[in-house]
């Protein structure tokens, strides 16, 4: 059944507002309360003023106490691969040595129905229990396994866009379709998931390396014959894969440019890594509103390089974290903030130095943005869904030592991604239904 209105308690950390461009701070809400309807966020203020509101109107809240640790917005994950959830932690290969040794023979076994449903749930499980409320997902080359894990998302209740992947060259012949049967295959599946409660299909060509001229124009087709549908794929990850790209499309300007080409460079386009990119590639991605998936510590692992941030966002394109699981090295969006501030760091005066509020606004609003979720998720104001992860240490840690005595809720917040893991993830929700099972929280009734 539905749950009746929540009335929640805690210490609210959110980043509505681009720190980039505006500067802003993080917004902290020290003894909140958001009233939650419907899976909606109704109300939000100091504690005992929305709780005389709720009262006022007549609205019996279950109250759900939150306090000790932070209550932030849901993770959003712009980039995570759905068949490397078993394979995460192949260090020191780089990414077309990585794809071949490693990641490609796992994906291989999602051909199998049964192998595929094990990993959906392996992977649905890895992403809540990081506190990822929302996540684009790069599916598997086999529809039966994005069916699966589409309904195992379903089942759970986790925001989730994801698509077919497709190759058509390059790659093992196992993993390899026509762009004929890409188109069919893509269809059936979006017609059936795409906003189909909170799931949404994504045209997922793997790269331009494994890809046809004609499979990117079936890609595109898709994109147009369903209104709304996302695009999702890599770019400037690697010299080598960069190369590769650049003789495969003799054509292109770059190797964002064989995306565009094709009619795949839109608003809702999110492209990995872009590591490497071309002042040309990053004023295109610009122009198209389209955004970057920046995976920090895939980058790292895969030695593929520090990620230039500051061009991105003096070009003016939209950037989010992904975790790139199995490339990165887990679901923790906690980690891949950290990450990213390392990487800032270590490119030294050409980084932008990262506060505590550009990590939470990379970690879930930039992420809601870029996914076209703005209206529903990525922050606690009134409107949105009830998309949160209460970050709680537990008792006796480090974790929570220093978030007992930290000044304030921004130092918490510091301390959590400097110190943080998925054990620090107390209680996760999606439109005010909790998704991580049922432990201490305690149930006061109100009104
Ligand atoms: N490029 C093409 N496929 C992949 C992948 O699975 N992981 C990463 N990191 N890059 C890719
Ligand atoms: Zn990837």
């Amino acid at each position: 059944g539905r749950p009746g209105p929540l009335l929640v308690r805690g210490t609210l950390v959110d980043a509505p507002h681009d720190p980039f461009t505006t500067g802003a701070p993080l917004r902290v809400e020290d003894d909140g309360g958001l009233l939650v309807v419907d899976g909606r966020i109704a109300d939000r203020g100091a504690i005992a003023d929305v709780r005389r509101r709720a009262r006022d109107a007549g609205t019996a809240a279950t109250e759900l106490d939150l306090r000790g640790g932070l209550v932030v917005p849901g993770f959003v994950d712009t980039h995570v691969h759905l068949p490397q959830v078993r394979v995460i932690g192949g260090l020191g290969l780089s990414l077309l040595d990585w794809l071949t040794d490693w990641a490609l023979p796992e994906e291989a076994r999602l051909a199998e129905p049964s192998y595929a449903a094990g990993v959906a749930t392996d992977f649905v499980h890895g992403l809540v229990e990081a506190g990822t409320t929302t996540a684009l997902v790069f599916g598997s080359h086999f529809a039966p396994a994005v069916d699966l894990l589409l309904q195992e998302a379903e089942r759970v209740g986790l925001r989730t866009t994801a698509g077919l992947v497709v190759a058509d060259r390059v790659l093992r012949p196992e993993l390899l379709t026509t762009p004929e049967r890409a188109h069919a295959e893509s269809v059936d599946l979006s017609s059936r998931w795409h906003d189909r409660g909170l799931a949404r299909y994504a045209v997922t060509p793997r790269f331009s390396l494994s890809s046809s001229p004609e499979l990117l124009d079936a890609c595109a087709d898709v994109l147009r014959d369903v209104p709304g549908t996302l695009m999702t794929s890599h770019v400037n990850e690697n010299p080598r894969e960069i190369e590769q790209v650049a003789a495969a499309f003799p054509q292109a300007r770059d190797y964002v440019d064989t995306y565009d080409r094709a009619g795949l460079l839109g608003p809702g386009t999110v492209l990995a890594h872009d590591v490497h990119p071309t002042d040309a590639g990053l004023a295109a991605m610009a122009a198209a509103g389209s955004a970057v998936a920046h995976c920090p510590t895939s980058n790292a692992a895969l030695g593929s390089g520090l990620f230039p941030l500051r061009p991105h966002v003096e070009h003016g394109v939209r950037v989010a974290l992904g975790s790139d699981v199995g490339g990165g090295t887990g679901f923790s969006l906690l980690k891949e903030a950290l990450q990213a501030q390392f990487t800032q760091s270590l490119l030294g005066p050409d980084g932008l130095p990262l506060e505590p509020a550009h990590l939470l606004w990379l970690a879930t609003r930039a992420g809601a943005l870029a996914l076209g979720l703005g209206d529903e998720t990525g922050d606690l104001s009134v409107g949105r869904s009830f998309d949160a992860v209460h970050l709680r240490p537990r008792a006796g840690t480090t974790t929570a030592t220093v978030v007992e005595h930290a000044p304030d809720a921004v130092a918490a917040w510091r301390a959590l991604v400097a110190l943080g893991t998925t054990s620090d993830v107390a209680g996760v929700w999606v439109r005010g239904r909790r998704l991580d099972g049922d432990d201490d929280v305690r149930h006061d009734h109100l009104g």
